[in-house]
């Protein structure tokens, strides 16, 4: 594999932005990563510039949803490095769902190959380590081509954008930041169906559940499983954790998405605390017994959930400490201020 190339904007400088008081937007950046699939073979194109794609109007990805996407964080460490969290298995998760949607796999290392190249060519919009911003990394991938008909593409797009961002959830993670979240009545899945793959359709069709909760002042929608409505599936797009006792429990479900930041918080409750960890189906029955509650991802980072609001009861939980001491450990090892057991932290830039 070549070695990436260096692109310096600014002579390399960190951008002139207000990094500390970012949102959850995209802020356009100077470049984007692409590489094609044509004729059976992946072909780089590299770093570009033009953040406008065009595509084939027959493409099955604006036609069928033959699309993916995937979302990173890099960030700059407390050693003023800058690295990426657990890239691979953001690889591995696109390569799922190549499969299930019936497209070719993004070979590993040009996945990671990109995730270096458009880091580097945008240096200068990694945030300073501190800042509480991140570079989000937004890896896609698009079924295109001349077509009409229900079937696969034979053409692909591997795309990667990058953008800072703020907390996902306003306010972002902390003991006086809790989140009210809502019991949706609608599925963002079918049971069998997509909802362990990152597919675009999963979330638009999430987004009536989403407007439903943000228009009654909730922060996300939380949804059930889509056969009984009866276990708690997950929160808008983070994973469900609780805690019971001594023991963090998380669900268990084929329809939710198989979240890399979630693995990592039980295996850091496992591995590193010693706290006792179950997954498995969590009757929304079962929020009377929780102590606590909160929801993951790369995005959401975690949160604590104080309040759930169902059709005819609600639950509130308090802000528990042992959140604080996930958080503190999970973001540490990302950012290079605790060590790195595990070797999760995927150094780009020394
Ligand atoms: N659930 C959904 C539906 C998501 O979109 C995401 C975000 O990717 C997550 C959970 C969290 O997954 P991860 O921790 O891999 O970002
Ligand atoms: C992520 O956590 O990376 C997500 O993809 C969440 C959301 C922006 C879809």
């Amino acid at each position: 594999m070549d070695k990436p190339r260096f692109y310096f904007l600014n002579g390399g400088k960190t951008a002139e932005l207000d990094f500390a008081n970012l949102g959850f937007d995209y802020l356009r950046c100077p470049y984007r990563f692409e590489a094609v699939f044509e004729h059976g073979i992946w072909r780089t194109r590299g770093v570009v510039e033009d953040n406008v794609m065009h595509l084939p109007e027959g493409s099955q990805a604006l036609h069928y949803g033959q699309e993916l996407f995937e979302g990173m964080k890099v960030q700059t460490g407390s050693d003023g490095k800058v690295y990426a969290f657990r890239p691979l298995e953001n690889a591995r998760r696109m390569n799922d769902g190549a499969r299930y949607i019936q497209g070719p796999p993004v070979p590993e290392d040009l996945f990671i190959r990109g995730i270096e190249e458009v880091t580097l060519a945008n240096l200068p919009y990694v945030p300073p380590y501190g800042s509480g911003a991140a570079l989000y990394v937004r890896p896609f991938y698009l079924g295109v081509g001349d077509n009409v008909g229900v079937k696969p593409a034979k053409s692909y797009v591997f795309r990667i954008f990058v953008t800072p961002v703020g907390p996902y959830f306003k306010g972002g993670f902390g003991p006086d930041q809790g989140k009210r979240f809502r019991v949706s009545e609608h599925d963002r899945a079918a049971p069998q169906g997509t909802g362990h793959i990152k597919a675009g359709g999963n979330y638009a069709a999430s987004f009536i559940a989403g407007h439903e909760a943000k228009g009654h002042g909730y922060a996300e929608a939380l949804y059930l499983d889509p056969a009984e409505h009866t276990y708690i599936e997950e929160i808008g797009a983070a994973n469900f954790l609780g805690l019971k006792g001594k023991t963090l429990v998380t669900p268990e479900s084929h329809s939710i998405l198989p979240s890399i930041v979630r693995r990592s918080i039980m295996e850091i409750a496992e591995k590193l605390f010693k706290w006792p960890t179950e997954t498995r189906k969590i009757p929304l029955a079962e929020l009377d017994a929780l102590d606590a509650a909160a929801c993951c991802g790369t995005a959401a980072v975690l949160v604590w959930v104080q309040e759930i609001v169902g059709k005819d009861k609600s639950w509130v939980f308090p802000f528990d400490e042992r959140w604080q001491k996930l958080y503190d450990e999970l973001v540490g090892i990302q950012t290079a201020a605790r060590p790195d057991p595990f070797g999760w932290r995927y150094e780009i830039q020394g």
